[in-house]
């Protein structure tokens, strides 16, 4: 896959996409990050890249022609069809259904905002979708677009190991994760629930389930409303 990021901070893109599992994915040949700086694409002497609002009031718009012809550009770096995103809180919200649906995709090309935002006419000729990662108000789409680059970089295949895999496939049926336990040197075994030391593989995994479910139900009630439990997940909440 390929992910082009049009941003004033190109030196942020670059180092998100060196580090941990999204590294790995890059190193592997599984994903490309690719940022692109709309100032480069600035044509006066100035290498202007914002403006006043009409109207007036508050802050700076980014002006529409370095967007346009920077994005241009990264289109044409590629025979692959894009997919082009704006980050911002006016976005649909970024959900885990989202990040492996745009995994899928060939190619996406994120646009960051930064000061009050794009100048609208941008936004309406060259953006297919609006992407929020979440009801606050970040100074610039940068960190919003790494949120999004990790999320789907690590969905290629072959980007996580297969220990990485299995505990993802916790979280992927909408429910929040278990608590984990390890071998600490100082705490030993202390504090560890007896049923992760049993050995009893099933009854780890109806425990761990349970779990699931019941911090689920009490500090994110929200995952479970519409959702049908079946019967032994219903057994396993009413417990
Ligand atoms: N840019 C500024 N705030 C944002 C948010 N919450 N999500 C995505 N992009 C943003």
């Amino acid at each position: 896959m390929r992910i082009d990021v049009l941003s004033l901070f190109p030196d942020f893109i670059r180092q998100c996409a060196q580090v941990g599992v999204v590294g790995r994915a890059v190193e592997r040949g599984l994903l490309t990050v690719e940022p692109w700086n709309p100032r480069d694409f600035a044509t006066d002497n100035y290498r202007r890249v914002d403006d006043r609002p009409f109207g007036g009031g508050p802050g700076m718009v980014m002006l529409p022609e370095p967007l346009s012809a920077c994005l241009a550009a990264a289109r044409a770096a590629s025979a692959l069809p894009a997919r082009v995103i704006y980050l911002s809180p006016q976005g649909k919200p970024l959900t885990q259904a989202k990040a492996r649906e745009l995994a899928a995709l060939p190619r996406l090309v994120m646009v960051c905002g930064r000061y009050e935002g794009l100048d609208e006419r941008f936004i309406e000729k060259e953006i297919d979708e609006e992407l929020s990662i979440g009801d606050y108000v970040l100074s610039g789409g940068e960190l919003a677009a790494a949120v999004v680059i990790d999320a789907v970089g690590r969905l290629q295949a072959g980007a996580l190991n297969d220990a990485e895999s299995a505990e993802q496939d916790s979280f992927e049926d909408g429910l929040l994760d278990c608590p984990h336990y390890t071998r600490s040197e100082s705490l030993g075994t202390e504090g560890v629930p007896a049923v992760l030391l049993s050995g009893d593989h099933a009854k780890i995994a109806r425990w761990r389930r349970q779990q699931s479910l019941g911090r689920t139900w009490l500090r994110r009630p929200d995952l479970l409303e519409g959702r049908v439990l079946d019967k032994k997940d219903a057994a396993l909440l009413a417990e």
